[in-house]
């Protein structure tokens, strides 16, 4: 009877991985949940899940012993990256760790776009990781860690998230003056949605993808930003302007208004974005420097799903579209 560890199930990524992990299983497939707070989840949704027969449990990877608790006789365990900027490698050492511990033969982690720059050739894994873009940097160091561990892994890079932008983004810009501040200079990307990353990460615990790979983890097309606030504004109506600036305009118009550069001790309070400095830009480059422009079949191998365009995936985050006063 496999049994497979899925921690993480309070989030956006874990909770879709979740139910699809479930729909996927075959019938001997025995599952563990966790959260960092049951308390969190939808009401019900522990209940669901504890019907199907999954254990559900809390466990925390700045807690070893909650991590060795729950792994104990797992064939495979999936950790996320967290929003612990900067702390994501001590927590993914803590999570490897544990499972080496337990006797886990498989590990599975979602990473990011970019990751690749320090880990896909022996030059990149001399790399510096202080060289590399901001935000791979922290899936760099866990990929390392990850490859080191003598442990089998599936590993999934995440594009940015076409829900980025109708979520977090798009709640600056009348903050903005009715602007989209932007650093990424009319190049495509093929964002993609959340909702694909769940599934293929509840593929991945099942095994659906052979041991240590990786996959590159995208929407169906590349598309510009000026292309994805022209569409939103479409349907919500809002008159706004595209504005592109350089990363030390960006940088210097955000900090003004006390944008922190630290993700974890600054103060988000009075701000319509909860992303550091480091985080915003990156966000930009990422596209400008064309991390982001190739396709993959990723999503529909592993899911047998076509991944979502982001017009189908933007309906259920039109009520957030901003609009004019
Ligand atoms: N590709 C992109 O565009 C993009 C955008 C935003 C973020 N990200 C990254 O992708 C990750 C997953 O995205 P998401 O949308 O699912 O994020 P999310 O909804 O904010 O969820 C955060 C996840 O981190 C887990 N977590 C946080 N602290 C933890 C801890 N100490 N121990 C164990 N688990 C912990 C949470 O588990 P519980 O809720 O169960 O406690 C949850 O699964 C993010 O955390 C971030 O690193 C990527």
């Amino acid at each position: 009877m496999p049994k497979f560890v899925l921690t993480g199930v309070g989030g956006g990524i874990g909770g879709i991985a979740a139910d699809y992990a479930l729909e996927i299983a075959k019938p001997d497939d025995k599952f563990v949940f966790t959260s960092t707070s049951l308390s969190k989840l939808p009401a019900g949704k522990v209940d669901g899940w504890k019907a199907k027969g999954v254990e559900v449990a809390e466990a925390n990877y700045d807690d070893p012993a909650s991590l060795a608790k729950v792994f104990e006789g797992a064939d495979a365990v999936a950790f996320i990256s967290t929003w612990a900027l900067g702390q994501r490698p001590k927590q993914a050492a803590n999570v490897i760790e544990a499972a080496k511990t337990a006797g886990v033969k498989r590990i599975c982690y979602t990473s990011f776009i970019g990751a690749g720059l320090g880990n896909d050739s022996e030059e990149a894994r001399q790399r510096d990781v202080a060289t590399i873009p901001f935000l791979p940097q922290d899936h760099v160091k866990t990929e390392r860690l990850i490859r080191a561990s003598g442990l089998d892994w599936n590993i999934q890079r995440d594009y940015l998230y076409q829900d980025n932008c109708a979520a977090f983004f798009s709640q600056s810009w009348k903050y903005c003056g009715d602007r989209w501040l932007n650093n990424t200079h009319g190049k495509r990307g093929a964002y993609v949605a959340r909702e694909d990353c769940g599934r293929v990460f509840g593929a991945l615990l099942v095994g659906r993808a052979p041991p240590n790979t990786c996959y590159t983890i995208t929407g169906p097309e590349a598309v510009t930003d000026r292309e994805l606030f022209d569409y939103m504004n479409s349907v919500s109506g809002y008159k706004a302007e595209f504005v592109d600036w350089t990363d030390d305009e960006l940088a210097t118009w955000w900090r003004e208004r006390g944008l922190p550069d630290d993700a974890i001790n600054g103060d988000f309070s009075k701000l319509p974005m909860k992303l550091c400095i480091p985080d915003l830009l990156c966000c930009g480059q990422m596209v400008a420097e064309g991390h982001m422009e190739e396709v993959t079949d990723a999503v529909e191998k592993l899911t047998g799903r076509k991944p979502l365009g982001f017009k189908e995936n933007f309906t259920k985050y039109e009520q957030l579209f901003p609009r004019n006063d």
